[in-house]
């Protein structure tokens, strides 16, 4: 019986690179984001291979809207992995930084993953099997200028993992950590950073070193993967 999968921020970059990647290995895969356009035509290209997907329109900033994914998930299947990849960045001088942009950061970088997980860790309890993956960033380890609530809100994320995992261990349920360096995704549209897109990291490769991270059979668990371009970061 295929393992079943819940990917946030399934609409764009890593995300619908994983979904896809994740359904190519067999996986039944829920995907969820805001943008249900763009959601449906990628369960759409994962139908059209033969794969199984549901689709539910979610905005993680809204702790109702992830009840009713849990809801839906559930219903879809027992729920054996998560990827809390929903997030974004918002750069400024921190004197520019107004506490929207702090907030909103927080709620869907940070507590939509700790939402997200709750909602699936009793499933997993039960059946003494999981995975749980958290999209981080190298800016949940090392600080970066212009990005203060960014970096604060992956950090955060770092710690909600850790804390997680060690909690975890004796229900045999993973806890992984991805830190990529930069990402050629809409992630950069309009950030004000002029770094080279086509140097950047691309989502099918990094999406293609997580499926085998999460792969990693019996009692392997990789907890963090760091992955940076070979010249190191911008
Ligand atoms: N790109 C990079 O350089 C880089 C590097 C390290 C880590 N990361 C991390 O990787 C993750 C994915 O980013 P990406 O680069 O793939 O960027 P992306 O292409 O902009 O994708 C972001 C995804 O998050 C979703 N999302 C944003 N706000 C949401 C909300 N309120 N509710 C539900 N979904 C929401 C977006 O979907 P909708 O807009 O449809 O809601 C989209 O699917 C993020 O956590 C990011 O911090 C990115």
């Amino acid at each position: 019986m295929s393992e079943t999968a819940v990917i946030t921020g399934a609409s764009s970059g890593v995300g619908k690179s994983l979904a896809i990647q994740l359904s190519d290995a067999g996986y039944k895969v829920v995907l969820a984001a805001r943008s249900e356009d763009k959601l449906n035509a990628i369960a759409e290209e994962i139908q059209k291979k033969g794969g199984s997907c549901r689709v539910v329109p979610t905005d993680v900033s809204q702790p109702e809207q992830i009840n009713t994914l849990k809801n839906e998930a559930l219903e879809y299947g027992d729920i054996s992995l998560v990827i809390n990849n929903a997030g974004f960045g918002k750069f400024c001088k921190i004197e520019e930084a107004t506490l929207e942009d702090w907030n909103s950061q927080m709620d869907v970088n940070l507590r939509a993953s700790f939402l997200v997980s709750q909602a699936f860790i009793p499933g997993m309890k039960q059946r003494s099997k999981g995975i749980l993956v958290f999209m981080n960033s190298v800016a949940g380890k090392k600080g970066y200028p212009y990005s203060a609530a960014y970096v604060a809100s992956k950090y955060g994320m770092r710690g909600l993992a850790d804390s997680l995992r060690e909690e975890l261990r004796e229900d045999n349920i993973k806890v992984i950590s991805i830190h990529p360096g930069a990402v050629d995704t809409p992630f950069w549209d309009g950030a004000g950073v002029n770094f080279p897109r086509e140097e950047m990291l691309d989502t099918a490769t990094l999406a293609q070193s997580i499926v085998h991270t999460i792969q990693s059979p019996g009692n392997f668990t990789v907890e963090e993967l760091v992955v940076r371009r070979t010249a190191g970061d911008f």
